[in-house]
C-alpha cells in the first residue's frame, strides 16, 4: 500500500511517500480502506518533535516512532478479525487514532481496535468526516466535560476559526449556549455563518479588556496571561485551554477547583481522551445538521507535502483534509 513515512524529525519536506506492507488485523481489529483523513496539530507536532521532550519517549530520540503520522481517517472496512462484532466488512467508518497506538492514517489503509471508530455518518462525504474526529471531540470535552456547559450560558471561543473552534462554536451553540466567537479579519463571516451570536476581531480588540464577562471561555491556543482570562470570567466561570506555551498551560493547571482569590473561577487545561461515545455523539450531532464541518481545501495523500505547508503557514478555515483514492 502506499504511505507517507517521516524518516526523521523536521520540515514537512522530510516526508516521503512509499510503497510498504499492508497490515493485516489482529483479532479485535478492523483493517480499514482509508478514504480520507485530516490535519490537526498533533501532526505537526509530531513532525517538528515540538516540544523538544517528545524526544524523550522511547524510540524517539532522533525520529518519530511511529513512521506514520495522521490521527484521523474516514473509510470503508475491508476485513475484520474473528472478534470484532461491531463492524462487518463493507461499513463506511470514522474515529481517529490515539497517538499511543503508534499508527498513522497518512496511508491507505491501517488496521484499528472496532473500538475507536463508529459508522460514519451518512450524509457527509468521506473527507466531511474525517474532519470531525479529533477536532471536534476536543472541542466537545472542552465544553461539556471541562466547561460544564450549560444552556444559556455566554461562552466565549478565543480560535473559533480554526479546526477546534469551528465545532466549539457549533457544539456550543447546539447546547444551547450564547457564543461569542474571536478570530481575526478574514475569518469574521465564517464565525457568523457557524452561528456565533457575537463575534470579536482580535486584531482590533482586545475581549479581556472590554468589560464583557463570560461563564465559560474556551480557548484553542493560550493566547493571553491567565489574569487577563479571569478578569473576562463570570464569578464562578470556567476557562478551558487546548494548546498554548508551557508557561500558559502550568498557570491554567494550577486552578483546578477554583478558590476565593479568583471568585471561584476554575482554569483547566484540556486533555484529549479518546471516547467511542463522544464519536457517536458527534456522529448524531453532524446526522441532526447542528454541526457541518468545514474545510478549506482537499489535498491528494501525494501532496501532503504541500498540505502540511499549507496547514502550517496560512491560517486555514476550519480542517485541512487529504484525499486518499
Ligand atoms: N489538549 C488536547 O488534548 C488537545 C487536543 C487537540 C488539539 N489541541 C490543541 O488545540 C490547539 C488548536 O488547534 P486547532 O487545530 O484548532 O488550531 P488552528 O486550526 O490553527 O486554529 C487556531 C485559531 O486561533 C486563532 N488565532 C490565532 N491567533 C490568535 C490570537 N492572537 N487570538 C485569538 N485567536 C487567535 C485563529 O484565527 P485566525 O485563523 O482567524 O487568525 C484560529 O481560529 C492546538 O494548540 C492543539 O495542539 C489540544
Amino acid at each position: 500500500m502506499k504511505a507517507i513515512i517521516c524518516p526523521r524529525y523536521g520540515s514537512p519536506d522530510v516526508l516521503k511517500l512509499r510503497e510498504v506492507e499492508k497490515p493485516v488485523p489482529q483479532e479485535e481489529e478492523v483493517l480499514i480502506q482509508i478514504h480520507a483523513a485530516s490535519l490537526n496539530s498533533r501532526d505537526l507536532r509530531m513532525l517538528r518533535a515540538n516540544p523538544l521532550f517528545m524526544r524523550l519517549m522511547p524510540g524517539s530520540l532522533f525520529r518519530p516512532k511511529n513512521k506514520i503520522l495522521g490521527a484521523d481517517l474516514a473509510g470503508r472496512v475491508e476485513a475484520i478479525g474473528s472478534k470484532v462484532k461491531q463492524f462487518k466488512p463493507g461499513d463506511e467508518v470514522f474515529g481517529f487514532l490515539p497517538s499511543s497506538i503508534g499508527k498513522g492514517t497518512f496511508a491507505e489503509f491501517v488496521c484499528a481496535s472496532e473500538k475507536l471508530l463508529t459508522l460514519k455518518p451518512a450524509i457527509l462525504t468521506f473527507e466531511q468526516a474525517a474532519a470531525i474526529p479529533l477536532a471536534a471531540m476536543t472541542a466537545l470535552q472542552g465544553l461539556r466535560n471541562y466547561g460544564n456547559i450549560q444552556p444559556g450560558q455566554k461562552v466565549l471561543i478565543n480560535g473559533a476559526s480554526g479546526g477546534v473552534g469551528t465545532f466549539a462554536v457549533q457544539i456550543a451553540k447546539a447546547f444551547g449556549a450564547e457564543v461569542t466567537a474571536v478570530c481575526s479579519t478574514k475569518h469574521l463571516e465564517l464565525a457568523r455563518s457557524l452561528g456565533a451570536d457575537h463575534i470579536i476581531d482580535y486584531k482590533f480588540e482586545d475581549f479581556t479588556q472590554n468589560g464583557l464577562r463570560y461563564d465559560l471561555i474556551l480557548a484553542v491556543n493560550g493566547y493571553h496571561p491567565i489574569k487577563d482570562y479571569l478578569h473576562a470570567l463570570n464569578p464562578g466561570g470556567s476557562y478551558v485551554v487546548a494548546g498554548g506555551s508551557m508557561r500558559q498551560l502550568i498557570q491554567a493547571g494550577s486552578n483546578r477547583k477554583g478558590n476565593s482569590r479568583t471568585d471561584g473561577q476554575i482554569t483547566n487545561v484540556l486533555s484529549l481522551v479518546q471516547s467511542q461515545s463522544d464519536l457517536l455523539f458527534l456522529k448524531n450531532l453532524a446526522e441532526s445538521g447542528k454541526i457541518m464541518p468545514v474545510i478549506d481545501r482537499i489535498f491528494p495523500l501525494s501532496k501532503i507535502v504541500d498540505a502540511i505547508w499549507y496547514f502550517e503557514k496560512e491560517h486555514p478555515r476550519g480542517k485541512v483534509a487529504i484525499h486518499m483514492v
